[in-house]
């Protein structure tokens, strides 16, 4: 009797034992946006990227593009209280700044009224405007500036006028 029920538990014991052994230990991770590696692994974060060192504002690839920002903004807060950015690119501090002025749509609320101050649409600056960094891009991109679109359509427009 006693012996019946030790075999009737070793049993299940061992086909579990059999399961386990045919899954991989260490299964390898989905690749997310940190790619490679297995699930029990940590990985190194990769290394920060750098802000882009190019000096000088950069030429837009379409002209309502906001243009992009061209000096670090470590540190520069944007709250309730406070915008650092303001500081600088406001009507009244822009000149001594020697920083360009937020341009008139700026200015406008969503019933395209025109406020004397800056208007809360716009307040939090980094929604549309973002530095630049060398890092490699996450996803394939294959964004044609305005330029090349119209380069491309004039010259097909010219192989169907030679017909
Ligand atoms: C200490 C002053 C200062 C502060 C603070 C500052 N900027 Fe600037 N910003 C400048 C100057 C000066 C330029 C022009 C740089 C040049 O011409 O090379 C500039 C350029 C820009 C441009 C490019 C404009 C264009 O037409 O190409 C954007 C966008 C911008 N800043 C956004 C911001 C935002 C957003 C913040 C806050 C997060 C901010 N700036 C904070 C001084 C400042
Ligand atoms: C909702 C998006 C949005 C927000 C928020 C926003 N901007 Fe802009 N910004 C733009 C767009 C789009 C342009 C280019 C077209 C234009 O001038 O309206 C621009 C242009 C600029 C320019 C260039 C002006 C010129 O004459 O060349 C500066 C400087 C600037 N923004 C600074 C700021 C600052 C500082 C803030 C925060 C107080 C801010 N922007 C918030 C969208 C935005």
């Amino acid at each position: 009797m006693k012996r019946l029920a030790i075999s009737s538990l070793v049993a299940p014991l061992a086909l579990f034992a059999l399961a386990v052994a045919d899954e991989p230990r260490d299964p390898s991770a989905p690749d997310g946006l940190r790619p490679g590696g297995t699930i029990g692994e940590t990985l190194s974060a990769p290394p920060m990227a750098r802000q882009s060192r190019e000096p000088g504002r950069r030429v837009l690839n379409y002209p309502e593009q906001p243009p992009v920002i061209p000096h670090t903004i470590r540190d520069y807060q944007v709250d309730r209280r406070s915008n650092r950015c303001l500081t600088c690119h406001s009507r009244e501090n822009a000149v001594d700044a020697g920083a360009p002025m937020v341009s008139i749509s700026h200015f406008r609320d969503r019933h395209q009224q025109v406020l004397a101050a800056i208007s809360p649409d716009r307040y939090f600056c980094t929604q549309c405007h973002v530095p630049q960094t060398d890092a490699d891009p996450l996803v394939d991109n294959e964004f044609r500036t305005v330029d090349q679109v119209l380069t491309e359509m004039l010259e097909r427009e010219g192989e169907g006028g030679g017909q």
